[in-house]
């Protein structure tokens, strides 16, 4: 197809669609893509790209895949929906969560399946709450998260997340949620004093003891912040978060919504640290991005506490334990399993973190270069070495990004760090690609 075909479509795209994170100015040169294949998407002027961030971090096994479509077709024939509310259940949602409980920390045995992230976390803050209203403690209400978090954008959702940009014209925020800073090693002060991961948790405490912890319901964290920066956290920071969560009743509740089937070289990615949630929040890769679904694992605890309440739980979504989200979910799962992607996961991103420190690392402007598993940032700076940031009309991240395109690379940014998650599917031979075209680009704009 034609550059004007294109032109054609984004006008009569302007014309009818509203986009999240509308901006009709960064729209204007959008993609219409219509095509993908493993890591890479075809435009509509047959651009070809590398997906850098396998779609929105969810497309972990690639773009075309097969069996994946076969999983859809077959049980959209067999039973395309069944409700999924009390009273009625599928075949397809109980061996999900058989094999989630299988799969998920040990202690997490009982599940609610969504249509998205959002949706499990909106599920994740109205669980806290009923749990602490049916063991006799109403006032355990508030939600303590983190600053630069990305939790989804919906009300309660977007008041939990910890990025500002987000909230401005959906003011007022809901009540009770409560931002602390994440630790964010890049940016820790010099010389600490005590560990910098400790320290750390212990800003949660603090927001414990300042709020009352008889106010307080849950903490809900991502364990490697995604949206915000890849940022990864010290290995000291969340066993430290578990204890204080147990000596103050507060339930920890892990946004795994990108990490979750892999993405960091392990399933679940508090597993890194030892550490078990309460609950665990999923969506994106269980389906491999090809059908909307997530959900909430929750502890045996909080199950029986559900299972005991004497009335109906009175949440629900139309399109909980869809049962062809979850025939996709079962294939996402096996195929990861069979193809030993979450060990491909670790072994790949340590690839592409060490092709890009050595084109990169050195490279006076580049602040710091990080991942945990196949999701890796880089941070440009004006002073690497000072960790002084550019400006913001400098827009070094966008220049970066714009460069990066032009030479096959889509991905995506958050101010001036450059993210990228690419499918867990993506050879090795595709991994130099990204490196390379990170580093020309970033020549490009930096020098
Ligand atoms: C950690 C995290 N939680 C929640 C969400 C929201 O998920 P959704 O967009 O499916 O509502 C996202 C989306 O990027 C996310 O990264």
């Amino acid at each position: 197809m034609t550059a004007s075909h294109t032109l054609d479509m984004l006008a009569r795209d302007q014309a009818h669609l509203l986009h999240p994170l509308h901006d009709p100015a960064a729209h204007r040169s959008g993609h219409v893509w219509v095509h993908g294949e493993g890591a890479m998407l075809v435009d509509a002027q047959g651009r070809e790209y590398i997906d850098g961030l396998a779609g929105l971090w969810n497309v972990v096994l690639g773009h075309g895949c097969r069996e994946l479509a076969d999983a859809a077709r077959d049980q959209m024939a067999t039973l395309g929906f069944a409700s999924g509310y009390c009273g009625s259940s599928n075949p397809r949602a109980i061996e999900l969560a058989e094999r989630l409980a299988a799969l998920t920390y040990p202690g997490i045995n009982r599940f609610f399946f969504t249509s998205g992230g959002a949706e499990a976390n909106e599920t994740a803050f109205k669980v806290a709450r009923s749990y602490w209203k049916l063991r006799g403690r109403p006032d355990k209400t508030k939600v303590i998260s983190r600053q630069l978090a990305y939790h989804g954008t919906t009300m309660a959702a977007m008041s939990a997340t910890g990025i500002g940009a987000y909230w401005p014209l959906f003011e007022p925020r809901v009540p009770g949620f409560v931002h602390i800073p994440p630790p964010y090693p890049y940016r820790a002060p010099a010389a600490p004093g005590k560990s910098y991961g400790l320290a750390m948790a212990d800003e949660l405490e603090r927001a414990i003891l300042r709020e009352g912890a008889d106010t307080v319901a849950m903490f809900v964290a991502e364990p490697v912040m995604g949206v915000g920066g890849v940022i990864v956290p010290p290995d000291d920071y969340f066993p430290r978060v578990r204890e204080i969560c147990d000596a103050h009743d507060v339930l920890f509740a892990v946004d795994e919504v990108i990490t979750g089937f892999g993405r960091t070289g392990k399933w679940f990615a508090l597993e890194h640290w030892g550490v078990a949630p309460d609950m665990i929040q999923f969506a994106k890769a269980i389906t491999s991005g090809y059908f909307p679904l997530g959900g909430v694992g929750v502890s045996d605890g909080i199950a029986r506490a559900l299972d005991e309440a004497g009335s109906a739980w009175m949440h629900a979504y139309t399109y909980s334990a869809h049962p062809v989200g979850c025939a996709v979910a079962l294939r996402t799962i096996q195929i990861i399993e069979e193809r030993n992607l979450v060990a491909e996961t670790s072994r790949k991103g340590a690839y592409l973190l060490d092709g890009l420190r050595a084109r990169l690392g050195t490279h006076p402007h580049v602040g710091e270069i990080r991942g945990k598993g196949l999701m890796c940032a880089v941070e440009f700076a004006r002073d690497a070495v000072a960790r002084i940031d550019f400006a913001p009309e400098e827009r070094v991240g966008a220049r970066i990004h714009a460069e990066a395109q032009a030479r096959g690379l889509f991905s995506r940014i958050r101010g001036d760090v450059y993210l990228l998650a690419p499918p867990f599917i993506t050879p090795d031979s595709v991994l130099d690609r990204v490196a390379d075209i990170v580093a020309d680009s970033t020549r490009a704009v930096l020098g």
